[in-house]
């Protein structure tokens, strides 16, 4: 690469000061400006990162060359923010969930092909790198045909006054908001979905919107999924990825990631663990590359497109009822087993 390509950042805070520091060492991208609504935000950053601050992200894009922009905002503002920039010719990189809801997603990929312009989604556990080495491990058919994927993201945050449990904003609760990386996780390893069930939990919070859900998912070759998710419980694993195949089975996890074919007794350690600052550098590497046509990109438009579509069908499946009565009976007819409605979710307006 000749030079590197110029980012604008749009949205300074939690995840946007996360990425500022990736910045710091990308080798085929380099921070130019960043645009927050607080501008206090947006100053705080851009002196810590030597580039321009703007309150108006419309601003940042008429005052500041750009290649490409990072939206680091809440999801709502996403396709507004990400068409802004498409339609002036600027490559978009937004973070997860890439939309709210199909739709938009469709809307953002037309402006996409309609600029000729880049866009795909930020999710950053494909970049990884114990991540990246467990799907070779996978991919060489060392563990035999795969079974069974279980991931679980949880972790106890008080959402209480956060956007994240405002559906408005958000398009809903845990599901939507850590469930996207998940699915895209998922999608990673095992291909297409084509089926998927999901089950809430008790709400501890009192919040508008699901804080604990366990998805039931099945890919197009047949492999079965469970995902946990919740703002509310910790499930204390060292390990958020686990694969099970018919000779051996392989963990990912937060501090070491290994893998144990079936004919061995001995684990085999082939990671370190999880680096935040590492995955999201490579992640603006990758997409910064990807645009000038040097590397592929990792997660394309139709991945991210994809993930809207699987969590649109997951929050489908939760407002249905899949739950079958057990009969209390001692000697009760198995036949009079009936289905009872999910009346948390009908309480809180999600028929
Ligand atoms: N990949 C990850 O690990 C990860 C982690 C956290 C959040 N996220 C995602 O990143 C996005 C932001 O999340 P966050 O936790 O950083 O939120 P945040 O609330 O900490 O930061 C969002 C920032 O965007 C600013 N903002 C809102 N609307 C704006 C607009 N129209 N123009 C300019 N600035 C605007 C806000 O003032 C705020 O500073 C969400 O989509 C979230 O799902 C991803």
């Amino acid at each position: 690469m000749e030079r590197k390509l110029r980012f604008g950042l749009v949205g300074a805070g939690r995840i946007g000061q996360a990425y500022a520091q990736a910045f710091e060492s990308a080798e085929a991208a380099e921070l130019r400006a960043v645009a927050d609504i607080r501008p206090e935000a947006a100053q705080a950053l851009a002196q810590q990162s030597g580039c321009e601050a703007f309150d108006v992200y419309q601003s940042m894009r008429r005052n500041v060359e750009l290649d490409a922009v990072l939206v680091c905002t809440p999801p709502v503002t996403h396709p507004e923010i990400a068409l802004y920039f498409m339609d002036r010719g600027v490559h978009v990189l937004c973070e997860k969930p890439f939309a709210i809801d199909v739709a938009q997603a469709e809307m953002m990929l037309a402006a996409s092909k309609r600029n000729c312009v880049a866009v795909t989604m930020a999710s950053k556990f494909r970049y990884v790198d114990d991540v990246i080495r467990a799907k070779s491990i996978v991919s060489s058919g060392i563990l035999g045909e795969l079974v069974l994927f279980e991931n679980a993201f949880t972790s106890r945050v008080d959402m209480t006054a956060q956007w994240n449990s405002d559906p408005a904003i958000s398009g809903g609760g845990v599901l939507i908001d850590n469930g996207t990386h998940s699915v895209d996780i998922m999608r990673y390893f095992l291909g297409s979905l084509a089926d998927v069930s999901v089950v809430e939990g008790k709400r501890t919070q009192g919040l508008e919107v699901e804080d604990t859900v366990r998805i039931f998912v099945r890919s197009e070759a047949g492999v079965m999924g469970s995902i946990d998710l919740s703002w509310s419980i910790n499930k204390e694993q060292e390990s958020y990825i686990s694969i099970y195949g018919s000779r051996g089975t392989i963990q990912v996890g937060w501090k070491e990631s290994k893998y144990r074919q079936s004919s061995s007794p001995d684990w085999v350690v082939f990671g370190r663990g999880y680096d935040k600052i590492q995955a999201l550098r490579s992640q603006i590497d990758n997409f910064a590359r990807g645009i000038v046509g040097d590397e592929k990109l990792i997660i394309t438009a139709q991945d991210a497109l994809a993930s809207v579509e699987v969590i649109q069908a997951a929050y489908a499946s939760l407002r249905q009822n899949h739950w079958t009565a057990v009969s209390r009976g001692i000697i009760g007819p198995a036949h009079s087993a009936q289905s009872v409605p999910k009346r948390a979710l009908v309480e809180a307006g999600r028929t």
